[in-house]
């Protein structure tokens, strides 16, 4: 028996995601799509992925009736709002791409009362980071200290308050331009909340991880640095990340991580 899938979102993250399911018909079912709008999701739907036309819907009963097992959530925080409890009064359990809607610590408590309640589970994706399984373990052994460094061009932080403290246009040097904790990173800095927040709650919480970020000249793409420090010894992580092309704000491997937890949960061995 397949597993029933359906997905919120059909931008880059869930048009690629849509594609890596529907190569996988021994053990996923896609049975539908929720969308915002509906145009721009038919005129995505092309080519191999032509097959998912009939599954987008904008509709959340029509989509909720396909009697999905499993939604993965892949479209921004809003939808998170909008739709992460109905999923979960549905009786279905949630893989949220967008971990960053949980730094509202309501949302979060809501979510988790409701999982519990209703015999689910929310599942959050490593996504755009990698060692969450070693940095869960070494939390369980007792961590002492976790940062998480984001760099990025100097041009990439346009339009944050980065401006405000570093003259990005003549940089030759890194320049930090936030250090605090994951919670102020996440509330001032909303475009880092997905990664900064994974890495928070999958260690010393949103309010004892330690965040900087850093306008770097000498980096081309976005970088994520993980150090931490604890009983079961120190963890030196560091990504070069090649981005979505379809959305250059995505890191390309986000929608395999989603694919990999979904294909996951059918797997005869796991890792
Ligand atoms: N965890 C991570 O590492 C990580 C990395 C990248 C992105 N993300 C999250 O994934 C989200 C999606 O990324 P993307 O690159 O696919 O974005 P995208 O902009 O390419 O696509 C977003 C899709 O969601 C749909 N959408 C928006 N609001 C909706 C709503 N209320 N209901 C239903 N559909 C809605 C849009 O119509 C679009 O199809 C991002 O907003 C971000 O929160 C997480």
């Amino acid at each position: 028996m397949s597993l029933r899938v359906a997905l919120i979102g059909f931008g880059a993250i869930g048009q690629r995601l849509a594609r890596g399911l529907l190569a996988h018909p021994e053990a996923v079912e896609l049975t539908g799509v929720l969308v915002h709008e509906l145009d721009p999701a038919r005129a995505a739907a092309q080519g191999d992925l032509q097959g998912v036309r009939a599954l987008l819907t904008d509709q959340r009963d029509t989509w909720l009736a396909t009697r999905p097992e499993l939604v993965v959530e892949c479209a921004g925080h809003a939808a998170v709002d909008a739709h992460a409890e109905a999923v979960l009064r549905a009786g279905c359990d949630l893989l949220l791409a967008s971990v960053g809607s949980l730094t509202d610590d309501d949302r979060l408590a809501r979510l988790q009362s409701l999982a519990t309640a209703s015999g689910r589970q929310v599942q959050l994706v490593s996504g755009a980071i990698g060692g969450i399984d070693w940095l869960t373990a070494a939390r369980d052994a007792g961590l002492r200290d976790v940062v998480y460094r984001g760099r990025k061009p100097p041009a990439a932080w346009r339009g944050s308050p980065a401006e405000a403290v570093a003259q990005l246009s003549s940089l030759d040097a890194p320049a930090l331009v936030f250090e605090g904790s994951a919670r102020q990173a996440a509330r001032d800095f909303p475009r880092n909340a997905n990664v900064a927040a994974t890495v928070a709650l999958a260690t010393l919480g949103l309010d004892h991880t330690r965040v900087e970020l850093w306008a770097d000249p000498g980096v081309t793409e976005n970088r994520h640095e993980v150090e931490a420090w604890g009983e079961a010894g120190h963890l030196l992580l560091r990504l070069d990340n090649r981005p979505d092309p379809q959305n250059p704000r995505t890191s390309l491997v986000t929608a395999h991580s989603a694919l990999r937890a979904v294909l996951n949960r059918c797997a005869a061995v796991v890792l």
